[in-house]
């Protein structure tokens, strides 16, 4: 695998979103990252081989990939196509140096899981933002399965997991929405013997339920009346290489979809995005609030939903988001509150306390980047309102002070989007993380016709 450039530690460089007009053409989004994070590690765990087509090539993903080299997995590039030859379940060996999983919580949570409960060391570290996230989410129902974890106060990382010689398989109901959490504790099941059961009375993204009965594993999923899922896994069976064809990311389409929908004149395609419902909670909002956006072709493609979508200029009004929707957009929201600036009238968003553990406080990075471009919003402990302005009159910030970012991908592409539509352009403090998740945001923006630059004096 090629070398990775390091967000932290790498120079920042700020970047500049000017408005623009028309955007048009098509835009082929990369890979959803959480499947190819999930497909490095269960083809670098699965007996054989697994062949991946459309992976999302950015930092977070190239750095689990490490990660399950470290471990024993074989993974190599042929023209497109990602091989990988894995270790067989059960079969991960130790790694030899610290698995440094850079900006990527979905890596280093799942990773978490999958190798702690091993009876050796494992030793995980991350760049300022991951270290700062909270780990005892992970941590505690590995403990409860017999993993010994060495970790600063507060459970943060670095930390080091020592599985004991036999886990125990846990009855475990997940505290808060996260499919981290879920997959976490059904990865370290995979090396458990008998039955580890993971309640989720709000359902997340399912990923790993599905890509896991895809590799073979015996796997079931209760759903009750109320919507409480129970998830049972069988552990110590075994897993068979796959092929899998990574449709593309939704959180990543958010970006050029709100800016279409806020740049006048525009109307672009974008084709082959993931339609699973546990992920479309940002398009059900904005169709709500008005938006033009028309899904074409739609299909199932290796087991998921895929559609393109055409998306048109809109007039957009103010909507209260239902709190329900929240998991199926929780990496949404900065975008929407985006989109909200320039609704009709006001647009409430609650139930966001996961926002404030994300790669950054995404909810008082939103607020305060909303403010210092001349949004009237509230802030409140687990909400937002943004009252909007629909033609973007006195939005932007004309004396070029940033956004601060905070390490935070989705935050700088966010901002530089709202830079489109805004009276004055709209700056970031640096936009060099956006390579964590979508490295071609820049070219693919500006094929589109958006005025988006690194800022002069930052060498490119
Ligand atoms: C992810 C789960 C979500 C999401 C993250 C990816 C995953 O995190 O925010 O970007 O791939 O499982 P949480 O589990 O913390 O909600």
């Amino acid at each position: 695998m090629s070398p990775v450039s390091r967000t932290h530690g790498a120079a920042a460089k700020p970047a500049i979103a000017r408005r623009s007009s028309n955007l048009s053409g098509t835009a082929r989004i990369p890979g959803d990252k959480s499947i190819s994070h999930r497909s490095f590690m269960f083809g670098g765990l699965a007996s054989g081989e697994t062949r991946i087509t459309g992976l999302l090539e950015g930092e977070d993903v190239i750095n689990t990939g490490k990660a399950m080299q470290a471990m024993g997995a074989k993974i190599r590039k042929e023209g497109d196509v990602w091989i990988i030859q894995g270790t067989g379940n059960g079969a991960l060996l130790a790694p030899e140096a610290p698995l440094d999983f850079g900006n990527a919580g979905t890596g280093c949570r799942l990773t978490m899981g999958l190798v702690g409960v091993y009876d050796f060391d494992s030793t995980f570290i991350g760049d300022a933002s991951l270290t700062k996230r909270p780990m005892g989410r992970v941590l505690d129902p590995l403990r409860q399965m017999g993993v010994q974890v060495k970790a600063e106060a507060g459970d943060r990382l670095p930390v080091t997991l020592h599985g004991p010689l036999t886990p125990a398989p846990i009855t475990y109901r997940v505290p808060m929405a996260s499919a981290q959490v879920k997959s976490a504790v059904l990865l370290a099941g995979l090396n458990t013997p008998g039955i580890t059961t993971v309640i989720e009375p709000v359902m997340t993204r399912d990923h790993t339920e599905k890509m896991l009965q895809g590799f073979g594993a015996d796997l079931t999923v209760e759903t009750d009346a109320d919507g409480v899922r129970t998830i049972r896994l069988a552990g110590r069976g075994k897993l068979t290489g796959q092929t899998i064809d990574v449709p593309g990311d939704p959180s990543s389409t958010a970006f050029p979809l709100v800016a279409a929908l806020l740049v006048p004149g525009s109307d672009i395609t974008i084709v082959n995005v993931l339609m699973n419902p546990t992920r479309t909670g940002l398009i059900l909002t904005l169709q709500d609030m008005g938006a033009d956006i028309e899904v074409l072709n739609p299909r199932n493609a290796g087991g998921e939903d895929v559609a393109d979508l055409r998306v048109r200029h809109s007039e957009l009004k103010g909507v209260t988001v239902p709190e329900d929707r929240a998991p199926s957009m929780i990496d949404e929201y900065p975008v929407l509150a985006v989109a909200a600036a320039f609704a009709k009238g006001e647009t409430v968003m609650n139930g966001l306390e996961e926002l404030r553990v994300k790669e950054s406080d995404r909810l008082s990075a939103v607020a305060n980047g909303l403010k210092l471009n001349g949004v009237d919003c509230d802030e409140g402990e687990s909400s937002l309102l943004v009252r909007g302005r629909p033609d973007g009159k006195g939005l932007g910030n004309a004396a070029g002070e940033a956004v601060a970012t905070h390490l935070d991908h989705r935050i700088a592409m966010s901002f530089l989007i709202m830079g489109l539509a805004s009276e004055h352009p709209v700056t970031v403090d640096d936009a060099t993380m956006i390579a964590t998740s979508f490295p071609e945001f820049m070219d693919l923006m500006t094929r589109l016709g958006a005025k988006i630059e690194i800022k002069d004096g930052a060498s490119a």
